[in-house]
């Protein structure tokens, strides 16, 4: 295909995307976060697949009036919602260079130079996290993948239980649900898994500790406990300490779910809240959230990274061939995907071009962000702070949408209305609806939060509420 692509059409689609991509990222304050679309405004891309081709610079066209103005902006300075993704522009780009030169990582001494690329940059973040000397690990699509893995890691090392032993894991009612479907592909039974309440969004030691002891006494296997280091709704940090100590007591493999928040360790103030962070046995950290990275870069880090290979090694005729003698570090046979790019090359390069400083005061923002935002709902009698600040998370409300979901959403939906719009979902903590902004965009100002509140106030006091004008159409 490419054979028939002249060289110099070829340089214009690649600076014409160049130029989309970093247009994007300067205009992103300007533009709308998002918008929400209905099957009907698509219809324009159903089409059948193409049997002729169609020029590069009309499907480009095409992109730009039918897909992007559908986009959700994790990377927007007033994007709230989720997680956000705030990714840096130098990481997309190096992302572009990755994929342009279809770099593989899957067998280190064919690939060498990308597979020790990811290599070294789980090392460097496992150290930035505090894990000792030794530790690693393996760069997955996300936070989901990369929990999976490590509950697969667990239960490959410690063994096969006794035959009459019923292995069972824990973890928290506040635990990310993909840690529950995780369980569920890997053939964990609802029997097998304890999901333990949770004591203002933490897990208490004390209930660990009994439920454990409980199933021993009737003769199961006590094997993993998944604590979390930022839940998702409201930036709570597990005990991490507390639970560390006591699995190591109880023999428990210990991970804990960083997916959010373990990055939040590379500041100093980070660095005290997620106390005990260090002793896990894994943890998970997904820079497509509070490292900058585009989304698709999840990553779980271990003490002792050669598990890894351990538990996903594969063997046949074909791959003997492929070895060379640097098979344990071969990254096709390292995690449940064979075939793999080099996930890690952007944060390498951001991690070289940025420096881990900048990255560590870009974290710190974040948290600054939410002490503000948490200050300012404090002290305006008109909101209500629910929770907050957890890592860069809080939760609130505004009096006059009191105790009502759909004053909440209705709010949410009018705050994205261009020109400047806001995206900010509503959520529930301990059933009372609320709002939840997660702070983590290094671009987002202390004026941002400010306007933001202006405006909550402004559309929780409007009689009658503004229904909403439709689709945000700018990009
Ligand atoms: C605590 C936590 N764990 C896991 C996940 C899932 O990560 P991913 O969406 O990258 O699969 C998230 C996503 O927000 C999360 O907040």
């Amino acid at each position: 295909m490419t054979g028939h692509d002249g060289a110099g059409e070829l340089r214009r689609l690649a600076h014409a995307v160049a130029d989309l991509v970093v247009e994007h990222h300067l205009g992103l304050a300007a533009s709308s976060p998002g918008s929400r679309a209905t099957p009907e405004d698509l219809a324009g891309l159903d089409e059948p697949a193409p049997e002729t081709p169609t020029p590069a610079d009309a499907v480009l066209a095409q992109v730009t009036d039918q897909v992007l103005p559908y986009l959700l902006k994790a990377d927007h300075p007033r994007s709230f919602a989720g997680v956000p993704s705030p990714a840096d522009p130098v990481a997309a780009i190096a992302d572009a260079l990755a994929t342009g030169l279809n770099l593989t990582t899957v067998n280190w001494s064919l690939a060498a130079g990308p597979s020790q690329v990811e290599l070294l940059t789980a090392r460097w973040l496992a150290t930035a996290l505090g894990m000792p000397a030794g530790s690693g690990g393996v760069f997955t699509s996300g936070g989901s993948t990369a929990n999976l893995t490590a509950i697969a890691v667990a239960r490959a090392r410690l063994g096969a239980p006794a035959h009459d032993q019923v292995p069972t894991v824990y973890h928290g009612d506040q635990a990310h649900p993909g840690v529950g479907r995780a369980l569920r592909v890997l053939g964990f039974t609802s029997g097998q898994i304890r999901v333990l309440p949770s004591d203002d969004d933490r897990l208490d030691p004390d209930t660990v500790r009994a439920a454990v002891t409980a199933d021993r006494a009737a003769g199961r296997r006590p094997l993993v406990l998944i604590a979390t280091a930022g839940t998702t709704n409201t930036g709570t940090v597990d005990p991490l300490a507390e639970l560390a100590r006591l699995c190591r007591e109880e023999r428990l493999w210990f991970h804990v779910d960083g997916a959010f928040g373990a990055a939040a360790a590379l500041g100093t103030r980070g660095h005290t809240l997620l106390h005990g962070l260090s002793e896990a046995d894994s943890i998970t950290v997904d820079p497509h959230k509070w490292l900058f990275q585009p989304v698709g870069l999840g990553c779980l880090l271990l003490r002792e990274p050669d598990a890894l290979a351990a538990t996903f090694h594969l063997r046949s005729d074909y791959l003997a061939a492929m070895h060379g003698r640097e098979q344990s570090r071969d990254l096709g046979t390292s995690g449940i995907e064979f075939t793999r790019p080099c996930r890690a090359f952007r944060l390498w390069f951001t991690i070289k071009v940025r420096g881990l400083g900048a990255l560590r005061q870009a974290v710190d923002h974040g948290l600054a962000l939410a002490r503000h935002l948490a200050a300012r709902v404090r002290g305006r009698a008109e909101f209500e702070l629910l929770t907050g600040p957890r890592l860069a998370v809080v939760c609130f409300t505004h009096r006059a949408a009191g105790n009502d979901a759909q004053a909440h959403q209705r709010i949410s939906d009018l705050l994205l209305n261009p020109p400047r719009g806001f995206l900010l979902l509503p959520t529930r903590v301990r059933g009372r609806p609320c709002f939840r902004a997660c702070t983590i965009n290094p671009r987002t100002t202390e004026q941002d939060i400010d306007t933001l509140l202006d405006r909550i106030d402004e559309l929780a006091t409007a009689t009658p509420p503004r229904e909403p004008t439709g689709k945000a159409r700018e990009t």
